[in-house]
């Protein structure tokens, strides 16, 4: 400051030399010096004593009026008396001169002096405001530029405005702009552009600078609003909204609520919400959609098997100019209800089964549907009844009815099969569904008779043709194969063939004879039947019908002795007159080719000479009532009846002459000489009698001892061994006795088998030999048919297979004959 001030001196007294010369003096100084400060030494200047200041009354007067100066009496100094604003006293002008006047009296003197003014830097530029707002739409393009206020500086020269910036910022940037007069003016730039829902205000700040030192500097606020513009569409919180929807939902249920948003303000963010433009009439007719919440409703039925999901574009929309609109989609996955009956579908119809289907032979394919899903499409089927069938699972939801087991059409000839489907739902739903299955027929069954053997009864002396018996065969199976024909195996009977003697009627089984039969000739025979279906291969049994031929009284008594050679003629005997009482005269023996009833002879004596002789009934023995008197005539003839028991009964005669000799003594000796005669002829005959008398003989105990064991065998099982089942008698009820008997008179003279009928007219099948007289021959009549003896005992027990024998040895009625063995079943 010194050096300055010393140096304003300096420049002060050089100046004032030059003035005075120029007789003008002129200071200068900087604005705004302290009051007091020194401007320069005036007295000095002007050439004046320090007195002539007082003296003289030194004194300034400014011509502007306000007094900036004054004179310091004691230095006689120039100094500043008040402020001095340059900019308030010379305004924007480049030169600040302020003229002063100085007056001297004694003598009046007039001195103009100058004091420039020189500027210093005491003002800042200024705004003439703080603030400064504008609006600009978001959408402005980038490089448009805004006019902003200038600042003012009232300094002048360097000191004044010399430049502008902006403080730092996202969007503008700062240009000046010359206008006339080589004003500036700042501009702002559009950088970037703006975003309004980035950031809706800017606020940047404007300073201006100016050129001094220190540089001085005014700012203003601009504060830029974004305007909006409907730039963003409506958003979606989430672009797929998934929500799943119980097929059973009622109608009014909120689905689901997307949420949009849009990002602009007013009416550019007000949300409509719609479906999409293109949404099918399905989706329609179910759904609605709220417009201002964008709550979507069920107003339809759902059914998950019309449509198991339904996919709705939602579209929302703001109200702005131009309208702007975003998009989601709405996945509705529907839920299942078991609200769907299974179903059972036959992929194949069942076909009938052959009754020799093997196990597993399929019967029909079978498939379960149902409309649900998952567990409630889930199907299994069962068969209520169990075998034979069983239902196999195949793939997926498929079986096959198989058969579990062995068929007969014979049992069951169809089953109705009841399938049940049940699903796997909660509750489950199950349906139900019948097939009926048809069991064909195989050849399978034999025909069967009613009986395995036939026992056949048949009168002999029956008319030829007339139907012997019917056998009947059935046969379970069904149509041809269950059609019997009959048919008679060929045997032989009596070495002729079987069919010689019978037919059958092939298609019922009725059996005709062909002839009359004799018992006497043919007493049983059999016939094989066979019964054959007309399947393929056809099937046959057997069965055997045995004909008995029945015994007719056909035949009378035929009277063996005496010999009828001599029937015609009388035949003599001879006795003593000497015999006493009971004295047997001859004995008359007869047979009958019938059997049983029907040859059981008795002997009658018809006519008589006189009393003297009587026949015994059963024997046919001739003896002496009493002893023969002198009045009996010696030629005696009798009349002997013999009849059979037949129906209707036969009878015969025969004519005894016996001759009442004196002297006449042993009929025996008669005898043996009678047999002793013809030597040669006899001796074979004794041979003959003797072996067959042996052979009877041991018939008979091989008979015995048969019966004996079968007496035995029956007696374990019943104890009823030789007790008559009946108390009756069993002549009164022969059906099904058999009985041996043993006639004896001495020797044995038959053996008779009989059996029985309903008819009690007896079967017999008789090995009689029966004697000519007790003492010597006897003749030997074999069983008229050729049956075999032991064949007949084996047949007939085999047609009383279950009976109980008895077994009786009984005394036949008279007195001295017949042992019968008797055999009851
Ligand atoms: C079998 O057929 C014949 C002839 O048609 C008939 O005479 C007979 O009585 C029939 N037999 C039976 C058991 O029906
Ligand atoms: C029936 O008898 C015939 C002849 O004897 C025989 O060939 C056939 O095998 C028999 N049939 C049956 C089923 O016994």
């Amino acid at each position: 400051m010194k050096i300055l001030r010393w140096l304003a001196l300096w420049w002060h007294h050089f100046f004032l030399l030059w003035t005075t010369v120029n007789a003008q003096t002129r200071y200068s100084i900087q604005e705004e010096l302290k009051q007091g400060s020194v401007v320069g030494n005036l007295a000095k200047d002007l050439g004046l004593g320090l007195s002539d200041i007082y003296d003289r009354k030194l004194r300034v007067a400014s011509e502007a009026g306000k007094q900036y100066f004054s004179v310091d009496p004691g230095k006689g100094e120039l100094v500043v008396n008040d402020r001095i604003d340059r900019e308030a006293l010379c305004g924007q002008s480049a030169s600040c001169v302020l003229p002063l006047q100085v007056v001297i009296e004694d003598p009046l003197q007039l001195h103009r002096i100058e004091v420039e003014i020189r500027d210093i830097n005491d003002n800042s530029p200024r705004f003439l405001s703080n603030e400064l707002s504008l609006n600009i739409a978001e959408s402005a393009a980038v490089g448009t530029r805004f006019p902003l206020e200038s600042a003012s500086d009232p300094d002048v020269g360097s000191n004044s405005l010399k430049s502008y910036t902006l403080s730092k910022n996202e969007c503008c940037s700062l240009r000046i702009k010359e206008i006339e007069g080589g004003k500036t003016v700042p501009e702002l730039v559009l950088e970037k552009p703006l975003d309004r829902e980035r950031k809706t205000v800017h606020k940047i700040l404007l300073t201006a600078l100016d050129g001094g030192n220190p540089v001085r500097s005014g700012t203003t606020q601009i504060t830029i609003s974004v305007l909006d513009i409907n730039d963003n569409f409506p958003v979606f919180e989430k672009n797929l909204y998934k929500v799943s929807l119980g097929e059973k939902s009622i109608q009014g249920t909120v689905v689901i609520q997307p949420k949009a948003s849009d990002a602009d303000e007013g009416l550019n963010g007000e949300i409509t919400f719609s479906f999409g433009s293109r949404t099918p009439d399905s989706v329609l007719s179910v759904f609605d959609i709220n417009p201002s919440t964008g709550e979507i409703i069920l107003k339809g039925e759902l059914d998950y098997e019309t449509a198991k999901s339904y996919d709705i574009d939602v579209t929302a929309k703001d109200k702005g100019s131009p309208q702007m609109e975003g998009h989601c989609r709405v996945q509705v996955d529907i839920t299942d209800f078991n609200d769907n009956v299974p179903e059972i579908v036959f992929t194949s119809q069942p076909k009938p089964l052959r009754e020799d289907a093997p196990s597993g032979t399929v019967v029909a394919l079978i498939s379960a549907r149902d409309l649900d899903s998952a567990d409630n499409g889930k199907v299994t089927l069962q068969i209520t009844k169990g075998p034979p069938f069983a239902l196999k699972p195949s793939f997926s939801n498929s079986y096959a009815l198989v058969t579990s087991g062995t068929l007969d059409r014979e049992r069951f000839s169809e089953y109705n099969i009841e399938i049940t489907a049940t699903d796997s739902g909660s509750p489950p739903l199950t349906s139900k569904k019948s097939v009926l299955v048809t069991i064909t027929d195989v050849n399978d069954n034999a025909p069967v008779f009613t009986q395995k053997i036939y026992d056949v009864y048949l009168k002999e002396n029956g008319v030829p043709g007339s139907i012997l018996y019917s056998v009947s065969a059935s046969d379970l199976d069904f149509g041809e194969n269950a059609k019997v024909s009959y048919s008679i195996l060929d045997s032989k009977v009596q070495d002729v063939s079987v069919s010689s003697y019978v037919y059958i009627n092939s298609d019922n089984g009725s059996i005709y004879s062909m002839h009359s039969f004799d018992y006497e000739k043919l007493k049983v025979f059999q016939i094989q039947v066979q019964a054959k279906d007309q399947g393929s291969p056809s099937l046959s049994s057997n069965a055997t019908v045995h004909v008995f031929i029945l015994d007719q009284n056909d035949n009378a008594p035929a009277v063996i002795y005496p010999s009828s050679a001599a029937m015609g003629s009388l035949s003599h005997q001879r006795m003593p007159r000497s015999a006493k009482a009971g004295h047997l005269v001859t004995k008359v023996t007869a047979v009958d080719a019938d059997s049983g009833h029907n040859a059981w002879i008795s002997y009658r004596l018809a006519e008589a000479t006189d009393s003297l002789f009587t026949v015994n009934l059963y024997t046919g023995e001739v003896r002496t009532k009493r002893a023969v008197s002198e009045q009996d005539d010696s030629s005696q003839r009798l009349l002997i009846e013999i009849k059979d028991d037949g129906e209707p009964i036969q009878s015969s005669t025969v004519t005894v002459s016996i001759i009442l000799e004196d002297g006449l003594h042993e009929p025996i000796l008669d005898l043996r000489h009678k047999a002793a005669e013809p030597s040669k002829k006899t001796g074979r005959i004794t041979l003959y009698l003797i072996l067959s008398l042996a052979s009877v003989s041991v018939l008979s105990l091989v008979t015995f001892l048969i019966l004996a064991v079968k007496c035995i065998r029956n007696s374990r099982s019943s104890n009823t061994c030789c007790m008559r089942r009946t108390d009756s008698d069993d002549y009164k009820n022969p059906n099904r006795n058999l009985q041996i008997q043993l006639n004896t008179d001495g020797p044995i003279k038959y053996v008779e088998v009989l059996g029985g009928d309903m008819l009690s007219q007896s079967q017999s099948f008789r090995s009689c030999m029966s004697p000519m007289s007790e003492y010597s021959d006897f003749t030997l009549i074999k069983p008229s048919s050729t049956t075999d003896f032991k064949e007949v005992i084996s047949v007939l027990d085999a047609s009383l297979p279950d009976s109980t024998w008895t077994f009786e040895s009984q005394q036949v009625r008279t007195k001295s004959e017949g042992n019968s063995v008797k055999l009851y079943p």
